[in-house]
């Protein structure tokens, strides 16, 4: 196997105009995929084979993964364990619908709520979190009677017709028609506060404002409040530690269901809990989940109060959700979490993680913030630390030459300026390590 920790000296990545093969598939791609499905770096890469925390491409070169396939491959690539429950699975039954028993959904099922508080009674599995968001948003409109929506500027929530309203990125919104009538409240972005205020004598305006606008913009009984603990695509903007607490006062005030979407920060990612909203001290009405739960086997779904799930008095099923693939994935997914303390661990390492960043900060000017949990770690690069201009330039560069370098890191925020680290939860300190040294080098060459 080659180096597990390769910092320097490896060959430069080959080109794609290189090599025909990559051309010929990136020209495919192209001529047959709708355009809006983006690739990464000037010179895409096909990553053809993936083992634990690495990646490999056509030329067998090795990756350090530090994104995770969006925050999804949470138990690292082609896990044994994992594996080996789905490939026993595929030779029993791939797929009944759900008109029929299915063992795993209902063990799964359980599992969810077992870990969600018990209020969170009934599950409804999904294909994925665009799906799942749907799903909430379906119980809280019918259960309320209302039509509208109060969501957080820079969220994101999904690529259908009502998910994309809801998310407050203008980059993601490929329409403004919608189902919902959605208003869009500040958020806690505390390097970009939108009231201009410093933490923690702001007194917390950006949770204040979701009272403001119940009050001002809404007829007063909005279906539900829907929000991200971490913003996810919006550049991993992480809430002070009181905000969730405040806003749950304030929607508890008015009764107006928490609809909390763990996408990115379910399953140990954040470090020490398995959710966000328990970092956060809070209760969700309705928790959406999807990406880490079956280790990128696709599944998403919602728990969500009796009241909620019983708002939906037609008939409605998904023919895939729940199916016995994902959810047997799903079962050894989280057994595998839970047998190798991985929320505890993500919680070290991303501490570890993070530190590091921070001590890459005192060389490279160009990071402006380090925010993050766990192993949900932004990095937020700035032409100029006081006027704090957005540079999504240097971000691509640095994603370039991080590749390069045989490291992959992710991109995103309203200004595609933050670097989004979301690797398998067992990576290690060494790997940590690995990471930041590929880092240092990428934002030396990106900004050279
Ligand atoms: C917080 C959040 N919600 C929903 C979604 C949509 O999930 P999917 O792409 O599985 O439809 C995403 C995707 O990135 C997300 O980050």
């Amino acid at each position: 196997m080659a180096d597990p920790h390769p910092t320097s000296g490896l060959p430069t990545a080959l080109l794609a105009e290189d090599d025909p093969e990559v051309a010929d598939l990136v020209r495919r791609h192209k001529e047959s995929l709708f355009p809006s499905v983006g690739l990464n770096y000037a010179e895409p890469i096909e990553l053809r084979r993936g083992e634990g925390q690495y990646v490999y491409d056509g030329e067998g070169r090795q990756y350090l993964d530090f994104f995770g396939g969006i925050a999804t491959v949470s138990t690292g690539h082609a896990n044994p364990e994992v594996n080996a429950a789905v490939k026993a699975q595929l030779d029993r039954i791939t797929h009944t619908s759900t008109l029929f028993l299915i063992r795993s959904q209902i063990e799964l099922a359980e599992r969810l709520r077992a870990m969600t508080p018990p209020k969170l009674n009934k599950v409804f599995f999904t294909n994925s979190g665009t799906e799942a968001n749907e799903a909430a948003f379906l119980i809280t409109t019918l259960n309320r009677d209302s039509n509208e929506l109060v969501a957080l500027r820079h969220s994101y929530h999904g690529r259908s017709f009502a998910t994309i309203n809801a998310s407050g990125q203008a980059p993601w919104r490929s329409s403004t028609l919608s189902p919902l009538h959605v208003h869009y409240v500040g958020n806690p972005y505390c390097y970009r506060c939108p009231w201009e205020k410093t933490y923690p004598s702001c007194g917390l305006i950006c949770a204040r404002d979701v009272e403001a606008v119940i009050r001002t913009t809404t007829s007063g009984r909005p279906a539900a409040f829907v929000a991200e603990p971490i913003q996810g695509v919006g550049g991993f903007i992480t809430p002070p530690p009181e905000y969730f607490q405040e806003v749950k006062a304030i929607l508890d005030k008015y009764g107006i269901p928490f609809i909390c979407d763990e996408v990115q920060t379910a399953w140990g990612r954040i470090g020490a809990a398995d959710f966000g909203f328990q970092a956060y001290g809070v209760e969700p009405d309705v928790v959406v989940f999807a990406k880490g739960l079956a280790n990128g086997v696709p599944i998403g779904g919602i728990v969500a109060t009796d009241e909620l799930a019983t708002s939906i008095r037609s008939l409605s099923l998904s023919t895939f959700g729940g199916n016995p693939i994902a959810t047997t994935a799903a079962l050894a997914n989280l057994n595998y979490i839970a047998t190798h303390n991985l929320r505890d661990h993500a919680r070290t390492v991303g501490s570890y993680l993070i530190e590091r960043l921070w001590g890459l900060a005192e060389r490279h000017q160009v990071i402006g913030d380090v925010r993050g949990m766990g192993l949900l770690v932004g990095i937020e690069l700035v032409r100029d630390r006081l006027t704090k201009e957005p540079a999504p330039d240097v971000a691509l560069r640095v994603l370039d030459a991080a590749k390069e370098r045989g490291l992959i890191v992710g991109k995103g925020g309203l200004h595609a300026n933050t670097l989004r680290l979301s690797p398998p939860l067992i990576v290690s300190t060494a790997d940590v390590d690995a990471a930041v040294g590929i880092l240092d080098e990428a934002l030396t060459a990106a900004v050279a």
